[in-house]
């Protein structure tokens, strides 16, 4: 009678393994979206946002041909647009048969949620797009969503190593290095937080899960690296959203 437990043993053995990577990760997506919205940065703010809530990576490829959703302005007839912007009306849409997370990005770019995040996401302090129904006045005021408390700790131990980011490391940041307050005051703050990882000096110390290559075995990191998660890394965006910008006088040039 020992027969039955020996089988069902030997199937898990044999067939566990090959089960498992398939349920592990969902399926990435390829999306083509407007350049000139990459170009702002936009993907870089929504993309790890709707991976956070999803799991579902997003993939920007470079040409509508190699994608199977677009968002771009130019929807085929019957496809509503989303948001307004730089371009005109901007839609998402799918090529072909969308997979189970084509559908779902789909979904989710359409939602209260999607759009409110495609339209907290700000270039030059004004809003990069705007939705398309205007029912949603306060979507213009909106800041990106996050563990206010969290991000703040995070920023203090992780950013505060070198950047002044509030009048609790007032005397402590170093010299040669923006404060947040500067870096807030600039029209493109978002931009620069949204991809600071992949600005220098950031990316041979940081590490943030998903978004960042592990270090080159050859390039090892030269301070103690800095390792967040995507989630760390919202909560951190959106403490610095509400971080007051430094009063410059002037318009300030960086570089
Ligand atoms: C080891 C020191 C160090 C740490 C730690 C550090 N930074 Fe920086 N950061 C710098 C320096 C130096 C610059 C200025 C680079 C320049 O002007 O070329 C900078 C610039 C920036 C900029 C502006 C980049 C640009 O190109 O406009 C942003 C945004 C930024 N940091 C965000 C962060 C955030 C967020 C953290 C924490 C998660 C962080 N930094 C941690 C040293 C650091």
């Amino acid at each position: 009678m020992r027969m039955p437990h020996r089988i069902c043993l030997c199937l898990c053995l044999l067939f566990g393994p090959a089960l498992l990577p398939a349920r592990a990760a969902p399926e990435e997506v390829r999306l083509f979206a407007a350049p000139e919205l990459v170009a702002a940065g936009l993907m870089a703010y929504v993309l790890p946002r709707f991976r956070l809530k999803t799991q579902v990576p997003v993939a920007l490829v470079e040409s509508p041909e190699g994608a199977e959703v677009i968002f771009a302005t130019g929807a085929p007839e019957g496809v509503a647009g989303l948001v307004e912007g730089p371009g005109g009306a901007y839609a998402a849409w799918a090529r072909g048969e969308a997979s189970p997370s084509a559908k779902r990005f789909l979904k989710w770019l359409g939602s209260e949620i999607g759009l409110r995040t495609l339209t907290a996401y700000r270039q030059d302090g004004a809003p990069l797009l705007r939705a398309v129904k205007p029912e949603e006045e306060a979507a213009d005021a909106a800041l990106p969503e996050g563990d206010l408390a969290a991000g703040k700790a995070l920023a203090y131990r992780n950013c505060g190593r070198c950047h002044v980011v509030g009048a609790e490391n007032r005397m402590q940041g170093v010299g040669s290095t923006p404060s947040f307050a500067v870096l807030r005051a600039l029209g493109d703050w978002q931009a620069r937080f949204a991809t600071y990882y992949q600005r220098r000096p950031h990316p041979s110390f940081t590490q943030i899960e998903g978004l960042t290559e592990p270090f080159a075995a050859t390039a090892p990191p030269p301070i103690v690296p800095l390792r967040l998660s995507v989630e760390d890394f919202n909560n951190i965006i959106a403490f610095v959203a509400r971080i007051a910008p430094a009063d410059l006088g002037a318009p300030l040039q960086m570089r």
